[in-house]
């Protein structure tokens, strides 16, 4: 097996000294300075002097932790296609958005090994990464030798796995869904879901397919929020039964943050994801014409701007954990395939580089969260619930060198002609921005600079460790 675990012991010759920003946590924004020794944050103060230091004026900047994307698909094999983007592209997006720590779903194939699926997943992004990457297992097939194989992953630093409960390739039913918790239960690890119904979704497909509407228009129809929240439902009563945390990925709508309220109120243990798509689009996206509809074919589908207000406030009041992207990007021609049966298409959309100027624009300059809620969001949170914290998530002492300049004066607007995916369209394009992700260091190297990428490749493995997030 390949692996190229972060051993934080390459050096910078000269240590690096970021002045006068103001340094951004989940709890504060204070002005300090952080000095960088080689891979690592050495110091965070006021007026840090080190006369050995390369100084770098950082007034006016806001200093956040690298945001951590642990939703993303590079490279995955889905809908007899494969994502537009793979570990290098996919990375470099990542990184040049800000994000140092991506977490992917090594998924494993009906009839195969955890084993072989982890191995397939390390090849895929090994020395083609610019930025970190761990490994989610996507359990698509569980049995008792797959039971078996649950420790060794962890022992390789896989402590979450991913199971869903729709796509006929990789869904698992209740049984299955109810081993797998229980296989898990002592291991400190955590299990993401991704909750729709199946049999809804198919029967409703099957009426569209026989009445002729399978335009892009019918995908949201076929899987209405009660789609999704009787499925966070019924997997929350599996995993009380159980007795284990759980978290909802992608959670889209108004009706499954309800349902997660009903069940915290019962004492069940869950953390919930969303994504930008579900705070910033809505459904009306499935009423254009041709492919402009089909951009945004990803499930669960958006919703209705209620659902997204809602998603909003979830942040605020802390209801929802962690934004993650669910990077799953196709190009056009790709998603042309589905045009006539919208349920040929390949399911997602790009987002790995926007999230956290979206994040910044829409969310603190809309006073709708905070600049601590979204460093809360985007880094502390998914580094504790992931068990990367306090190497990966926070600026303070001791930490991986990992750190966002952004500057918050400089307005921009979204275009695929300047991101970085191999999508050929961006869902959010023309979308105003404030705020630009101008400098990037991964590990205390300088691998970012003015919005480009100008050190590839510098991406390692990041072994992972027991969930260590408060239970909401
Ligand atoms: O449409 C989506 N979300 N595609 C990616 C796979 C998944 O369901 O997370
Ligand atoms: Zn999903
Ligand atoms: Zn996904």
């Amino acid at each position: 097996m390949i692996t190229n675990i972060c051993t934080d012991v390459e050096m910078n010759s000269v240590n690096i000294l970021l002045r006068g920003g103001t340094v951004v946590s989940a709890i504060n924004a204070k002005k300090q300075d952080v000095l960088i020794s080689g891979s690592k944050i050495v110091k965070v103060g006021r007026f840090i002097s080190d006369k050995n230091a390369q100084v770098v004026d950082v007034s006016g900047k806001l200093i956040f932790p690298g945001f951590i994307d642990a939703h993303t698909h590079f490279d995955l094999e889905v809908s007899d296609t494969v994502t537009a983007d793979d570990f290098e592209s996919g990375t470099r997006a990542a990184v040049c958005g800000g994000t140092t720590t991506i977490i992917d779903f090594a998924t494993q194939n009906k009839g195969e090994s955890l084993s072989t699926a982890l191995n397939n997943w390390h090849l895929k992004a090994f020395a083609k990464s610019s930025c970190d990457y761990a490994f989610h297992m996507a359990v698509s097939d569980f049995n008792d030798n797959v039971k078996e194989e649950l420790p060794a992953m962890f022992e390789q630093g896989v402590s979450s796995f991913k199971a869903y409960m729709t796509y006929d390739a990789m869904m698992l039913n209740d049984e299955d869904l109810f081993s797998l918790l229980s296989s898990l239960k002592d291991m400190g690890t955590i299990v993401g879901v991704h909750c729709e119904n199946h049999g809804i979704i198919k029967s409703l497909t099957k009426k569209y397919t026989g009445n002729n509407a399978m335009s892009v228009s019918t995908h949201p129809k076929v899987r209405p929020s009660i789609v999704e929240a009787e499925a966070v439902g019924r997997l929350l009563s599996i995993a009380m039964v159980v007795d284990v945390p759980v978290v909802i990925v992608h959670l889209s709508s108004k009706e499954s943050l309800e349902v997660v309220e009903h069940y915290r109120q019962k004492g069940c243990k869950v953390y919930v994801e969303t994504c930008p798509q579900y705070l910033l689009l809505d459904d009306s996206r499935y009423d254009l014409k041709g492919l402009e509809g089909a951009k945004y074919v990803c499930s669960p589908p958006l919703r209705k701007k209620d659902d997204s207000k809602a998603l909003w406030k979830a942040i605020k009041t802390g209801a929802v954990q962690t934004v993650a992207t669910d990077h799953c990007s196709f190009t056009l021609e790709q998603k042309n395939v589905g045009l006539e049966d919208f349920s040929k298409m390949p399911n997602g959309m790009p987002g790995v580089e926007t999230r956290g100027v979206l994040l910044y624009t829409y969310g603190v300059c809309k006073k709708r969260i905070s600049i601590e809620q979204m460093c809360r969001v985007l880094c502390e949170n998914p580094a504790k619930l992931y068990g990367m914290y306090p190497k990966k998530g926070v600026i303070k002492a001791g930490s991986d060198a990992d750190i966002v300049v952004l500057d918050p004066k400089t307005d921009g607007f979204i275009s695929k002609n300047t991101h970085h995916s191999k999508a050929d369209y961006n869902p959010y394009e023309g979308v105003r921005t404030k705020g630009k992700v101008a400098t990037v260091y991964l590990r205390g190297k300088k691998v970012v600079e003015n919005g480009e990428l100008i050190l590839e490749n510098k991406g390692k493995y990041v072994k992972r460790d027991k969930n260590m997030l408060d239970e909401p």
